[in-house]
């Protein structure tokens, strides 16, 4: 593996700017907050950084909805501490990847400002989807699409004058609008907004809902085969990307696809695509061994076909944290049916995801670590409502319950909130649980007992340093003999084994790397994986 090629094996920490560090003292995660903890990121042993979208926003979504995006909110700091952030991670060997949002932008933007006084039929107005409502009087929306967050994927403009004027598509919030990407201004737009922070030393992008970009114009009534998601028009736009990239060596396009199809995804990672793709179908898919090793399997064969490298992934800022999902009585996930009523044991999930951890670490290809999977944080499902932001939740009228328990700020030190996330006596923008005062960093870093599996955070420093020092980055995985309801293979000289069955299992001849939990009298116990060296050095 070449050193421009280093992200087909990178260990990759999502970072959620908002909920990372709190430098300035505002409630809200910043730059200079991440600055101060890049030391920490470089010990556990992670590769590269990818940041949440840290452009000027109104927040609407997150930072999802941006409003400029050469420049970065003044909540999270400035342009000069976004470079000097670049480079103090370059020297510490952390790469750094940025979120692209490329679908829509925050209706701040001076482009759909600019829209909205020209309007109808002007060329400002064409590098958005407007069209005229339907009904005598225009009343109703111009098709019956939805919006991924609840609620029609239309909203209605208003003149100065205060008179109802054409409708606006947008995939997701109302502040958001979509983009039209047959419109060539919109193409050279994200083309040069690539170079420009391939320019300033980033290396690497992710692409947001990145196959929604392109719409049948004809906007047909849904229904039929889906007018936006995965059509075959997106790949000219990545094709485009891609030579832009290659003008960059060693700069990596990921995208964030949502597809169950393995086929159809594949198709992202030709040659002349994206480097790789999220793993969804493995995020989603329930604790057990039989489910795993298909999706596992599914995923080594059609990125093998492409030659490309797979990515695993358990966690982000979208989904419920994988500790409370894993301590369900239903394991498995989807954006669609988020489900907060269910009872978790904590205990079982988190045993279950530091073997899941194990698990995903020791697989071919890229892994990400979603900020707080290393402290074993869990889904925070009781925020109060009136602190709630997600726009899902507001949407769907609290049915959903949304994302914000995911985006809990991080615990630092201390036995109360904002446990160093901010100062004392600041409020973080959503509010901590006070039993993670077990899980800051600095609990977990004083209780490493000897010779024991640690804390989470132990084991995740632990394992990400021994997969950089153990896993030769082309071993291919060869699955072992393994009893049912366990997952055994070999990678190079190097054997995972992962007890997802009721009962104690014995391991294959090796030295033990490192367990996810204690070892009973050799065996393997439930929900605990361990990596074996089969090959004497
Ligand atoms: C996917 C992002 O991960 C999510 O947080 C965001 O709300 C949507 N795309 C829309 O940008």
């Amino acid at each position: 593996m070449t050193q421009s090629s280093w992200w087909r094996h990178a260990a990759i920490y999502e970072l959620y700017v908002r909920s990372f560090a709190d430098g300035d003292g505002d409630g809200t995660g910043d730059l200079a907050g991440v600055r101060a903890r890049l030391p920490y990121l470089a010990d556990l042993g992670v590769d590269a950084i990818w940041f949440s979208p840290w452009y000027p926003s109104p927040m609407s979504d997150a930072g999802y909805d941006v409003a400029d995006y050469r420049s970065i909110d003044p909540v999270f700091g400035n342009l000069a501490d976004a470079d000097a952030l670049i480079a103090e991670g370059h020297a510490l060997g952390l790469r750094t990847i940025i979120d692209i949002v490329p679908n829509h932008c925050s209706d701040r933007h001076r482009w759909f400002q600019a829209a909205l006084a020209a309007g109808p039929g002007s060329p400002e107005r064409a590098r958005f989807w407007f069209r005229p409502g339907r009904g005598p009087g225009g009343e109703l929306p111009p098709n019956g699409w939805r919006s991924e967050f609840g609620g029609p994927a239309w909203t209605r403009t208003t003149g100065p004058d205060g008179t109802a004027g054409e409708w606006y598509l947008h995939l997701f919030a109302a502040e958001q609008p979509d983009f039209n990407w047959a419109n060539p201004e919109v193409r050279a737009e994200f083309e040069d907004i690539l170079r420009f922070w391939f320019d300033r030393g980033v290396d690497g992008v992710r692409i947001d809902s990145a196959a929604l970009l392109t719409k049948d114009p004809a906007l047909p009534e849904p229904g039929g085969p889906s007018p936006y998601t995965d059509r075959d028009d997106v790949h000219d736009i990545y094709r485009a990307w891609r030579k832009v990239a290659d003008e960059y060596p060693g700069r990596v396009l990921i995208g964030e696809i949502w597809l169950g199809d393995a086929a159809r995804l594949a198709r992202y990672l030709r040659r002349d695509e994206l480097h790789t793709v999220f793993n969804f179908p493995y995020l989603c898919c329930p604790w057990d061994a039989a489910e795993l090793r298909a999706v596992i399997d599914r995923t080594l064969e059609f990125h093998a076909a492409a030659s490309a490298p797979a990515t695993w992934v358990l966690s982000n800022h979208d989904v419920d944290r994988h500790v409370s999902r894993y301590g369900r009585a239903d394991t498995s996930f989807g954006l669609d049916r988020r489900d907060h009523s269910q009872p978790v044991d904590l205990e079982l999930g988190t045993r279950r995801a530091r073997a899941a951890a194990l698990l995903t670490m020791a697989l071919p290809g890229s892994v990400y670590v979603y900020q707080g999977d290393e402290l074993g944080l869990w889904e925070v499902e009781d925020i109060p409502d009136e602190r709630r932001q997600d726009p899902i939740w507001h949407r769907t009228s609290g049915a959903d319950p949304g994302r914000d328990g995911s985006r809990v700020p991080l615990p630092w030190s201390g036995v109360e909130p904002p446990f160093g996330f901010s100062p004392p006596g600041a409020e973080p923008w959503l509010p901590q649980p006070k039993e993670w005062r077990e899980l800051t960093v600095e609990a977990q870093s004083a209780a490493v007992p000897s010779g024991g599996p640690g804390s989470m955070l132990e084991l995740y420093r632990r394992a990400l340093h021994v997969r950089r020092a153990e896993f030769v980055p082309a071993a291919e995985l060869t699955w072992l003999p393994a009893p049912d309801g366990v997952l055994a293979f070999g990678r190079g000289g190097v054997a995972c084994v992962a007890n997802l069955s009721a009962g104690p299992v014995e391991l294959p001849r090796g030295e033990v790397l490192l367990a996810s939990g204690s070892l009973a009298g050799g065996l393997l116990p439930p929900d605990t994986a361990a990596w074996l060296r089969t090959v004497s050095r």
